[in-house]
């Protein structure tokens, strides 16, 4: 073992950290909303079936390549197979675009906790973003420097820096979440937010499984580079498979929870359902100002979207930062540096394009018919993601064999692994013929 590398301290601080990896704001803002509108239930089997057949394989297909190379994705790739390091490129090419704008979000959302902290309501997130508040269109910038910075100071401090803030904040966005939900649930009128969740199973349709697919991939922070990372300060006593089933269940659960603490609550005050930013920014705030306690509940709810947001920005830059490490061998604190301040420049554009006058601002770009942030946020999710965890169930499956990863997950000492065969089933044929399946069925749409 290299031990220059660090390892988690204990198994609870790696579960929390890859938990908040996985836990974001696609679980806050994005589940539940397509869980509604989808048909609720019916859309729930799909996702968990999902989740089970291809999110728990491929997630714990990443665990066995980090703790078996101790390497970050490109070097773990090469290690594992010569000549697939391009597909640790692929993982680390994802992370890298999605930075230039998680932060972003992260900003707002601190800028929301800042506002409900001294106002007791939100802010006017049309003019936030197109530059009607102060400091015109730099606003949004400067948060997100301030995000940026909170994520510097973890990543500077590597493996244990990362297993401090998230024993911190995770444990905290729980509490906070549940102090949302009983908010929300105890509001009159708030049965019509479970309605919404649970009860249509006419609006299913086939369609929906690609959009949770992608979905599982995203919020499970898989072919990302994130859990591999993580996967490589693992100590060999680890039950992987254990961790596995721990860290999809948190993620899945803390998405239903999240649907809890928002739908009961927007139906209640006579919002409107919706998803992303305007779900969070726009309707949210006016249904927390308009309810007693509000002031108190916009706060949880914005420090806690921002720690979800933290927590998973600081998985992506120790995916990137990682790599530097290992491929090129830079220092961790020049390389979280360089990273954090890149990020920074990089988000300016895509923050930019949200408002109007500038040269990065218009509705279509390079043909795209999506603005820039639009634009980086689709390739990275709908293109890059799949074809990753396509890519990476056939190195483990075809070249790295899927004998060779289960030694490595049996390596812990008196461990056997009961669903081997199953799982070598799954990563060799069944996962990658889905996720072909849906490729193709985007490019389709
Ligand atoms: N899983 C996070 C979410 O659901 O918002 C987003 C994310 C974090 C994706 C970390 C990828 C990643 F490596």
């Amino acid at each position: 073992m290299d031990n220059n590398r660090g390892t988690w301290k204990s198994s609870f601080g790696f579960i929390l950290a890859a938990a908040g990896s996985a836990v974001g704001v696609g679980n806050l803002w994005r589940f539940p909303y397509m869980m509604g509108s989808n048909g609720g239930f019916p859309f729930l089997v799909v996702y968990l079936i999902i989740v089970v057949l291809l999110g728990m394989p491929v997630m714990l297909g990443e665990f066995a390549i980090g703790r078996s190379t101790q390497q970050s994705p490109v070097a773990a790739y090469s290690k594992i197979q010569k000549g697939s390091g391009f597909v640790g490129i692929l993982a680390i090419l994802a992370p890298f675009l999605i930075m230039t704008y998680y932060g972003i979000v992260g900003g707002w959302a601190l800028r929301y906790f800042f506002s409900f902290l001294t106002t007791g309501e939100g802010t006017d997130f049309i003019g936030l973003i197109t530059g009607g508040l102060g400091l015109g269109v730099w606003q949004p910038v400067l948060w997100n420097l301030v995000f940026m910075v909170i994520v510097w100071a973890v990543c500077i401090f590597g493996v244990h820096g990362i297993e401090k803030a998230n024993k911190f904040m995770m444990p905290a966005l729980l509490v906070l979440l549940i102090v949302v939900i009983i908010r929300s649930v105890t509001l009159p009128g708030a049965g019509g937010g479970f309605r919404f969740m649970f009860a249509n199973p006419s609006a299913f349709t086939f369609g929906a499984i690609p959009a949770a697919l992608g979905q599982a991939f995203f919020s499970l922070s898989l072919a990302m580079g994130a859990m591999i990372t993580y996967g490589s300060y693992l100590k060999k006593n680890e039950d992987l498979p254990k961790n596995t089933l721990i860290v999809s269940g948190l993620d899945t659960g803390i998405a239903l929870l999240a649907g809890f603490a928002i739908f009961p609550a927007v139906f209640a005050m006579g919002g409107e359902p919706g998803a992303g930013a305007g779900l969070a920014f726009i309707t949210l705030p006016g249904v927390f100002a308009a309810m007693p306690l509000g002031a108190l509940v916009g706060a949880a709810f914005f420090l806690l979207l921002a720690f979800a947001a933290l927590t998973s920005a600081i998985s992506l830059v120790e995916a990137c930062s990682a790599f530097t490490i290992d491929t090129w061998k830079w220092n961790r604190k020049i390389s979280v540096t360089l990273l954090c301040v890149l990020f920074c420049v990089l988000a300016i554009p895509n923050s930019l394009s949200m408002a109007g006058g500038n040269p990065f601002s218009g509705e279509n770009f390079l043909g795209t018919g999506m603005n820039l942030f639009d634009a980086v946020d689709f390739f990275a999710n709908n293109i890059l993601l799949p074809l990753g965890g396509l890519l990476m169930c056939v190195v483990v499956g075809w070249f790295w064999k899927p004998e060779s990863a289960v030694a490595e997950i049996e390596g812990t000492p008196g461990y056997s692994f009961k669903l081997k065969k199953a799982w070598s089933l799954l990563i060799k044929f069944v996962t990658p013929i889905l996720i072909l399946i849906v490729l193709v069925f985007q490019f389709i749409g």
